[in-house]
């Protein structure tokens, strides 16, 4: 791509998408979009701005992420997890650019014996509304075509979100103890870390599908324990079954993602999960602010300014 890349980040106020914003490289221009300011949905107003804007790149880290409220709202999870990329897609192949695309786990079953990670290749069957509506959007896609990308992540946590560990850190201060599934297992993946190989695969990766997690696996109760450990938390986080839990909607088993491609073409290996939680969790300021469950900082978008993105 050229020397200044111009991106559109759709998502911004989000969890990965604020991230994504803040870590844009040097070289690249990258332009917040937060739901106010371009529904994805909306398939016209998604086509006029691209018109407007003329990106070289599109990343969507939009989502319908209630994983369980989508079990009662699906058509909601369908218009932002579906409709959202589809238009994404057209309207990136319209106009030339490349369209990066954010995917889950939840794509998967999760049930295969005996248990290895998901490759790129292995048959999605998802077993959620959120797990559907997601798969439709990566399929959408990659039916459009052109040099669009999908990228299918799991376990997100990081510094402009609220998510899994703030939700412990937070129980912590108000219980005397946990109960923590510990029949589910996945890879905790840090925005931090995903959102620079994001941008490394948007720009110099090829087409198609990729996965990109941190690396190893765990439980629930394992990361839960791992980040109160961290955090010189006396509370012991108790293992319980998913049966005991019982949610609306279904969560795969196993999920940890094999990221095969990210080292095949990029030559690139997210480091160990709990390296990467270490960091995290190293910010006195942020383990406060999860504690107190305070909502993150709050995100510049291109409501307010587009930003010359600074280097790494
Ligand atoms: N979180 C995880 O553990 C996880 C795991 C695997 C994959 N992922 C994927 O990673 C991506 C980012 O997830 P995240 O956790 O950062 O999500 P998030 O924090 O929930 O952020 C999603 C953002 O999308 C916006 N949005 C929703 N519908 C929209 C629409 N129709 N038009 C424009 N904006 C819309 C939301 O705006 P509002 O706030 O206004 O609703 C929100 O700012 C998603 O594709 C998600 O499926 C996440």
């Amino acid at each position: 791509m050229t020397a200044q890349t111009k991106a559109l980040v759709f998502g911004a106020r989000g969890m990965l998408g604020s991230e994504l914003l803040r870590s844009a490289p040097s070289g690249v221009v990258a332009v917040g979009l937060a739901r106010e300011r371009c529904d994805v949905a909306d398939r016209e107003a998604v086509r006029a701005l691209v018109r407007a804007e003329k990106p070289a790149l599109l990343l969507n880290a939009t989502a319908y992420t209630a994983v369980d409220r989508a079990e009662e709202e699906p058509l909601a999870a369908y218009r932002a997890n579906g409709l959202g990329p589809l238009n994404l897609a057209l309207a990136a192949r319209e106009h030339g650019a490349r369209l990066l695309h954010v995917g889950t786990d939840f794509v998967f079953d999760g049930s295969r014996q005996p248990r290895r990670p998901y490759e790129e290749f292995d048959a999605p069957n998802p077993q959620s509304t959120y797990g559907r509506s997601k798969h439709w959007g990566e399929q959408a896609v990659l039916e459009v075509g052109g040099s669009a990308q999908v990228v299918r992540t799991q376990w997100l946590y990081g510094p402009r979100g609220r998510h899994f560990i703030g939700a412990i850190l937070k129980a912590a201060e108000e219980k005397p103890f946990l109960t923590v599934v510990d029949d589910q297992l996945g890879c905790p993946t840090y925005t931090v870390d995903l959102a620079r190989a994001l941008w490394r695969i948007a720009l110099e990766g090829e087409a198609g599908l990729w996965h990109c997690a941190n690396s190893g696996e765990a439980s629930w109760n394992t990361f839960a324990a791992r980040a109160l450990a961290l955090t010189g938390s006396a509370i012991e986080a108790r293992p319980i079954s998913t049966a005991e839990l019982a949610r609306p909607a279904a969560r795969p088993a196993y999920s940890a993602l094999a990221c095969r491609r990210l080292e095949l073409s990029l030559d690139l290996r997210l480091r160990p999960w709990a390296e990467a939680l270490a960091e995290y969790l190293a910010d006195p300021a942020e383990v406060e602010r999860l504690r107190r469950g305070a909502p993150p900082t709050e995100v510049q978008t291109e409501q307010t300014r587009a930003r010359e993105a600074r280097p790494h």
